[in-house]
């Protein structure tokens, strides 16, 4: 009994709801029509106040106005020029980076995951190159060949150079619009981590984004375009140098603070130059307790850049790992720097040597003789003997 007493009670509201939504329906079909009205208007100069108060009803109310299946499906919006239209086009293919997200907004927004299996589109994983830079980048013709004529489909750029640099590129170039907003980066500080955090954010804001790589002005490619991509949309790991040193400048900048979230065992140093799967990069944005212990207890000698990722990626995606960089880099002279190449280095055979030493790597459940796929450090004066070994050496 009680429960069709409950039923009546749904019925009424229910009837009541009815009502009100016809109501407001009415209402906004009265609204639409003064709005056209007004727009029509504004074509002979009506004065400035009505059109702002025109604009500020139409935009908050033309998703509701919009007749579904009408002939367009943003027909309002078009009357206001703004690109204020829930599409999904618009929610996959966003067409600026821009945005005024601080990080805290940014980083939670770029933590959603779809809960559906199936994508409403046909989805083809793309590559994200993230370049961390503080100015110039002195091998941007490089990179431009590597990219000349590939499928725009399959790859996404994102430079985060420090606040008040503008890259200057032609219109024509890929890197054209491809700076995000950035924020001041202090080497060997927590903010060297909070701006990789940040490009994965607005790289992960792509749906189509399934692998990301972090690149700095002195890396370059040693594969062509098809080699790479090929590569990383196909590996099962993520290529995060990681690993336990025992010395003082690896376990040595443990902090028993971290406990008990962080073990002396868990913790693991590697080099920033990432390469990573959406899930992971995923991750890395959303977790806030690790990161936190970082930011907090590790402070030079500890540098959250070497330390932060690997041992994340150790603690919850071991197995996920290929505990190796797919970027050569070479520190055989010793030092606490790696070897910058100049000009008078670079040789066809040294470049070959990069890309197959003759040395094997696993690559998934098997072996590769391709390990690297991009390297550092290149000085500026390389750029010319590069580009003449191109089409000889990398293929592209
Ligand atoms: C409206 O959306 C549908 C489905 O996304 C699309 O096929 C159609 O071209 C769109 N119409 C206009 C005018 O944009
Ligand atoms: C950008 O580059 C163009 C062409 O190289 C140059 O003419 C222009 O002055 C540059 N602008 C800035 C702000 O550097
Ligand atoms: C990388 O190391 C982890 C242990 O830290 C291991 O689980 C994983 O299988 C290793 N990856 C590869 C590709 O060997
Ligand atoms: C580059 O070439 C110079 C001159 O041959 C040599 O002294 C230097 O060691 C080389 N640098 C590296 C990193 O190999
Ligand atoms: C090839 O490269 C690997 C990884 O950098 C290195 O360990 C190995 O010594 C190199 N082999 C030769 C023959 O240079
Ligand atoms: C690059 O190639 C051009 C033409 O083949 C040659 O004139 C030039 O000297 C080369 N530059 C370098 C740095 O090797």
């Amino acid at each position: 009994m009680a429960r069709n007493i409950r039923a009546e009670d749904f019925d009424r509201q229910h009837a009541g709801l009815t009502i009100l939504r016809l109501f407001q329906a009415l209402s906004y079909l009265v609204m639409f029509v003064a709005g056209i009205i007004l727009g029509l208007l504004s074509s002979s100069h009506i004065n400035q106040y009505f059109m702002s108060q025109a604009e500020l009803f139409l935009s908050t109310n033309h998703i509701l106005s919009t007749p579904s299946g009408g002939p367009s499906n943003c027909t309002i919006v078009e009357m206001e020029k703004s690109d204020d239209c829930i599409s999904m086009e618009q929610f996959l293919f966003p067409k600026k980076l821009s945005h005024s997200m601080s990080d805290d907004e940014l980083l939670w927004r770029a933590s959603m995951v779809p809960r559906k299996q199936e994508w409403p589109y046909k989805r083809v994983p793309k590559v994200a190159f993230m370049f961390l830079t503080r100015g110039p980048l002195p091998m941007l013709p490089l990179w431009e060949r590597f990219f000349h004529g590939q499928k725009k489909n399959l790859y996404t750029i994102y430079v985060h150079a420090l606040p008040g640099y503008d890259l200057n590129v032609s219109r024509d170039s890929v890197f054209f619009g491809r700076q995000i907003p950035s924020q001041d980066v202090k080497w060997g500080t927590v903010t060297l981590t909070d701006a990789e955090r940040r490009l994965l954010s607005n790289a992960l804001l792509d749906f189509s984004n399934e692998r990301f790589v972090l690149l700095s002005e002195s890396c370059i490619p040693v594969y062509n375009f098809p080699t790479v991509y090929e590569y990383l949309t196909s590996s099962d790991h993520s290529f995060v140098d990681m690993y336990d040193d025992p010395s003082r400048d690896g376990r040595g900048r443990y902090s028993t603070h971290m406990l008990p979230y962080i073990t002396l065992r868990q913790w693991r140093k590697g080099s920033q130059w990432f390469e990573m799967d959406r899930d992971l990069a995923t991750d890395i944005v959303a977790d806030t307790k690790y990161y936190a212990l970082f930011r907090k207890y590790c402070k030079p000698a500890c540098y959250p850049d070497e330390h932060f990722i690997p041992t994340y990626l150790n603690i919850f995606h071991g197995s996920k790992s290929a505990n190796r960089s797919v970027t050569y880099v070479d520190w055989s002279h010793g030092g606490p720097h790696p070897a910058r190449f100049e000009a008078e280095n670079i040789t066809e055979s040294f470049i070959r040597s990069i890309r197959n030493n003759g040395t094997l790597c696993s690559y998934n459940s098997d072996v590769s003789s391709l390990c690297y796929l991009f390297a550092r450090k290149f000085a500026p004066s390389t750029l010319e003997p590069l580009l003449n070994l191109t089409s000889s050496v990398m293929e592209f």
